[in-house]
């Protein structure tokens, strides 16, 4: 009975999908997506985490949800290009098949897109093409939404190519602006919808 269960449970890790995770802060999606993994919600297993930042707090996520991590600040090599060389290397070794970028701040290089073709996905906190590109991260996107008194924001999943926040969108969800939002207010708020509706678009993408 033990070693049948034990069978089972080999050939459905043998079907999961095996992904690493890139974040460079905070980490909720991160852990949202371990947890999916954990609890049977998500067809995959976090092999890695890839963080470029050595105080970021998903770091201490990562150890307390047993997930090893790798520290990969740029300045540690001498070139992008050598950046980029160790870090598609790292994953092919690591034989990940997708590449999740969740709050990652830093650009993927383009030996890392030609290995993993349509296997990055990454998640923005606007309505894409609208906010994105060079310098729209994290809460400065929410300050550009706040200051041009949008009435809607949202959330973009989409795939990684090499010019930012450009690749093709796999979902979107639009959020509502209220007229006393602050970019801290949205921020919040759209973090709680966007831990959700990131997983379950990893969800269908995996399926
Ligand atoms: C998320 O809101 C994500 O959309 C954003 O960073 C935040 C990370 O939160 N990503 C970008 O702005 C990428 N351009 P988390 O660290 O709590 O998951």
């Amino acid at each position: 009975m033990e070693s049948s269960k034990k069978a089972q449970a080999t050939e459905k890790s043998k079907t999961r999908n095996r992904i690493a995770i890139f974040s460079s802060h905070n980490g909720s999606n991160f852990q949202k997506i371990v947890q999916a993994c954990e609890e049977g919600n998500l067809n995959a297993q976090v092999v890695k985490l890839y963080c470029n930042n050595q105080d970021a707090y998903v770091l201490e996520r990562a150890k307390d949800l047993s997930i090893p991590s790798v520290l990969i600040p740029q300045s540690q090599w001498n070139s992008f290009v050598d950046w980029d060389q160790f870090v598609s290397s790292d994953l092919i070794e690591s034989q990940v098949q997708w590449v999740v970028l969740a709050g990652f701040m830093k650009k993927i290089g383009p030996k890392t897109i030609q290995a993993f073709e349509n296997k990055i996905i990454n998640t923005h906190p606007s309505l894409l093409p609208k906010y994105g590109g060079v310098g729209m991260y994290g809460h400065k996107v929410h300050e550009a939404v706040i200051a041009n008194k949008e009435t809607q924001s949202g959330i973009t999943v989409h795939y990684v190519s090499e010019n930012f926040d450009e690749g093709p969108v796999i979902a979107q969800k639009v959020i509502e602006v209220y007229g006393d939002d602050t970019a801290n207010s949205l921020s919040e708020r759209l973090k709680a919808i966007e831990n959700d509706f990131f997983m379950q678009t990893l969800k269908q993408v995996f399926e």
